[in-house]
């Protein structure tokens, strides 16, 4: 029998294998660890693929959303508006700023926030809305643009599964004051270890976001602002820039494997292809109702699939605010959506195959 992983990194460092060792030796012999100049060069990279002014590296994905509210100057007790339907760390960047997250349900074609809920969740209170790019398929940002500035709320973009992925032509992550990006190793631009990015096109919020990754530290050893320790070091710096220059045919390769999955999966639901979009694929959902049978079958069958996200925000154990609303997309989501393997390195018969296996599986009952 086949075993498909849900992820694959080994492949993809022995294709690399030779440049990321001769890039890691640059640094390990340089003797400069942390912001030199390969921080510098990766930052300046990543900004000009992005379309962004400005990139500072930081330390994770997480931090990189608490930065940016800390440098958008959101205070403790401000209410930041997210979705309920995203992995955890979004919630965590923003409780880290002290801030009080306000999920709002999702549109359960896409699993995305849903725009039309977001007025009724804002009060006196509300100064920020973190939109989250999830799956890789970017949120309505011009409805959710016009929101903000009707009601003049600072917005973010949680990034972290949206590197290279389109709204209109235009990338994920240039449309708010500040944009968060997680290099975790299995995002669709990973690192060897943890690492994010805040990009901005504001200088100001540039150069405040350099100095609270920096605890605070505005020229040496004078500190303006209470930071944290958050620094992108230039080892994970010079491997995301060895790893940039593929990030697209990458991105490619994920959607020719989920065309293949979009038209040839019979017996589930997908997720609704926004045509002002073009996903990076960062997961592949879908949907059944007996998802937990499915599963457990597609395991049987040698391939792993998990689950993103099983529990909706509002009923973490780690949420501690009341929410009196109704979280019915979100909770019918989490309880029938299931993640195949998708990666670049996935072969096309790996991908014949897990086509066939959930075509076999034997309730044909889609959501
Ligand atoms: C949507 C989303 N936001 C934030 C994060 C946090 O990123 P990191 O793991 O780099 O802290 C992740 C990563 O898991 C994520 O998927």
């Amino acid at each position: 029998m086949r075993s498909i992983p849900f992820s694959n990194l080994r492949v993809q460092q022995e294709h690399l294998g030779t440049s990321i060792q001769s890039a890691v030796s640059d640094v390990i012999n340089s003797g400069w660890y942390l912001l030199g100049n390969k921080l510098a060069v990766f930052e300046k990279q990543f900004a000009l693929y992005n379309g962004n002014n400005y990139c500072a590296g930081v330390a994770s994905g997480t931090d990189a959303i608490t930065l940016s509210l800390l440098a958008l100057g959101i205070l403790p007790g401000d209410e930041v508006i997210t979705t309920d339907i995203t992995a955890y760390p979004t919630i965590t960047g923003i409780v880290n700023a002290q801030a009080t997250p306000v999920p709002v349900d999702i549109d359960s074609t896409t699993g995305l926030i849903d725009p039309s809920k977001i007025e009724e969740s804002i009060t006196q209170k509300t100064k920020a809305l973190v939109v989250v790019h999830l799956y890789g398929q970017c949120c309505d940002m011009n409805t959710i643009t016009t929101l903000c500035k009707k009601h003049a709320l600072f917005l973010i973009e949680d990034c972290a599964q949206a590197a290279g992925a389109l709204y209109y032509g235009k990338k994920a992550g240039t449309f708010g004051n500040c944009s968060a990006f997680s290099f975790y190793p299995t995002k669709n631009l990973g690192a060897l270890g943890d690492a994010g990015a805040v990009v901005t096109d504001s200088a100001d919020l540039y150069t405040k976001i350099t100095e609270l990754r920096n605890y605070g530290q505005k020229n040496r050893y004078i500190h303006d602002s209470h930071g944290i320790n958050s620094r992108l070091d230039e080892i994970q710096a010079s491997i995301l820039s060895v790893k940039l220059p593929y990030l697209d045919t990458w991105n490619k390769r994920r959607n020719e494997i989920a065309l293949q999955y979009r038209n040839r999966l019979t017996s589930v639901q997908c997720l609704k292809q926004e045509p002002y979009n073009y996903n990076n694929y960062h997961l592949f959902i879908i949907r059944h109702k007996q998802r937990d049978l499915l599963s457990k079958y597609l395991a049987d069958n040698g391939i792993q699939t998990l689950i993103h996200y099983p529990v909706p925000v509002h009923r973490q154990k780690a949420f501690p605010y009341t929410v009196d609303k109704q979280f019915t997309n979100a909770v019918d989501f989490a309880d029938t959506i299931l993640s195949l393997p998708l990666y670049p390195e996935l072969s096309d018969s790996d991908v014949d195959y897990i086509i066939s296996v959930v075509n076999s599986f034997e309730s044909r009952e889609a959501c």
